[in-house]
C-alpha cells in the first residue's frame, strides 16, 4: 500500500480547510465543466458495488464520463471478490485501475481494500459511513443558505450512517445538530464523532420532535430500514419493530407546522414512513437538489484524490 496516497473512508482524518477546498472545486466543476472535460482523460474508475444503488452508481459513472475519464461498474455478486480474500483482488483492481470506489455492507471490507489497494479508495456507503452523500448535502447548505455560520440542522431517525458522515461534516463547519434518533444500532454508531459534537457544544439530543425543528434551518431524514433488509422476508420483524418506533418521528406537515426549516432526505425514500409524499414535493423540500449535487461533489473527490485538482 502507498502510505501517502489519500482515501476518503469518512471525514474524520480530513483537515476542515481540505473539505472545503473540495467544496470549492465542486462549485468550480458547475461553473466551469469545459475546464475539467480531460482532467481524468485515460483514468479510470472501479465501481464495486455489493449493495444496490442508483445515485452512487448513475453519479460516478457520469462524473468520470464529464472528466474524460471511464468508469466500469462491478457487482461483487457477479466477480469473484466472494471467492477469495478481498485484499488479493484489491491488488490486482488497482493495478489495472486508477481508482477504486465500493459500496459495502460492513465497514471492515473496505480496509480489506485499502490494504490490497495502490490507489485511492472512496466510500461509496457502508454501514458506517456515507461520505460522498455528506459532501453533497453540505455543498447543499453552503449553496443554499450561503454560509455555514449559525446554522442548525435537525436529524430525525436511526442513528445511522448517513448521520455519522452529516455530524463529521457539521463539526468541521460548526453546524449545531439536534439528533432525534430512538433508535442507535450499536454496530453502526461512531460514539467518537458524537463525543467531538457534546465537547465542542455543537450537540442537541432530545426525542422531542415538536422542540427538535421549532428552531431548525433544516430538518433530515433517512430511511428506517438499510436498503438490503426493505424487502428481505427475514427482516420483516425487525422493519414492523423500526417502523412501530419511528412512526412518531416522521416527518409530515403537521411536525413543521410552526417550523420554517427546509427539508432533506439523501434518497431513497420511503413515502409514507420516514416522510409524507406531501413534503417531498413541497417547496421546501431541497431533496432533489442534493440528489442533483452528488455529481459536482464527486467530481471534485476524483479530482483532489487523484491529484490532478
Ligand atoms: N443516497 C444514495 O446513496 O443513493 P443510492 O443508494 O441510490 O446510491
Amino acid at each position: 500500500m502507498n502510505i501517502a496516497r489519500k482515501d476518503l473512508i469518512h471525514w474524520k482524518d480530513w483537515e476542515t480547510e481540505e473539505i472545503l477546498d473540495l467544496l470549492h472545486l465542486a462549485e468550480r466543476t458547475e461553473a466551469s465543466p469545459l475546464e475539467f472535460s480531460d482532467s481524468l482523460k485515460a483514468k479510470t474508475l472501479l465501481m464495486l458495488f455489493q449493495k444496490t444503488s442508483t445515485r452512487t452508481r448513475v453519479s460516478f459513472e457520469v462524473a468520470m464520463t464529464e472528466l474524460g475519464g471511464h468508469a466500469i461498474f462491478l457487482d461483487w455478486r457477479a466477480s469473484n471478490l466472494g471467492l477469495t480474500k478481498t485484499w488479493y483482488e484489491a491488488a490486482y483492481l488497482s493495478s489495472n485501475c486508477h481508482v477504486l470506489m465500493a459500496r459495502v455492507k460492513e465497514n471492515r471490507e473496505l480496509a480489506e481494500l485499502q490494504k490490497g489497494s495502490s490507489v485511492p479508495v472512496i466510500n461509496g456507503c457502508c454501514n458506517k459511513y456515507h461520505p460522498c452523500q455528506a459532501l453533497a448535502d453540505f455543498l447543499t447548505l453552503k449553496q443554499d443558505a450561503g454560509t455555514f455560520a449559525g446554522l442548525r440542522l435537525t436529524y430525525l431517525g436511526v442513528l445511522n450512517n448517513v448521520a455519522n458522515s452529516l455530524l463529521s461534516l457539521a463539526y468541521a463547519f460548526k453546524v449545531h445538530v439536534t439528533l432525534v434518533c430512538p433508535i442507535r444500532p450499536i454496530s453502526d454508531m461512531d460514539m467518537e464523532i458524537l463525543e467531538r459534537m457534546r465537547d465542542a457544544g455543537l450537540l442537541t439530543e432530545t426525542l422531542n420532535p415538536q422542540e427538535a425543528v421549532k428552531d431548525a434551518d433544516y430538518v433530515y431524514t433517512d430511511t428506517w430500514v438499510n436498503m438490503e433488509y426493505f424487502y428481505e422476508p427475514s427482516a420483516k420483524d425487525l422493519k414492523d419493530e423500526r417502523i412501530r418506533t419511528m412512526l412518531p418521528f416522521q416527518l409530515n406537515h403537521e411536525l413543521l407546522a410552526h417550523s420554517k426549516a427546509k427539508v432533506m432526505h439523501d434518497m431513497p425514500i420511503h413515502p409514507g414512513y420516514e416522510i409524507t409524499e406531501e413534503l417531498v414535493v413541497d417547496p421546501r423540500s431541497i431533496i432533489f437538489t442534493q440528489a442533483k449535487n452528488r455529481l459536482p461533489a464527486q467530481k471534485a473527490i476524483l479530482l483532489r484524490l487523484l491529484g490532478v485538482a
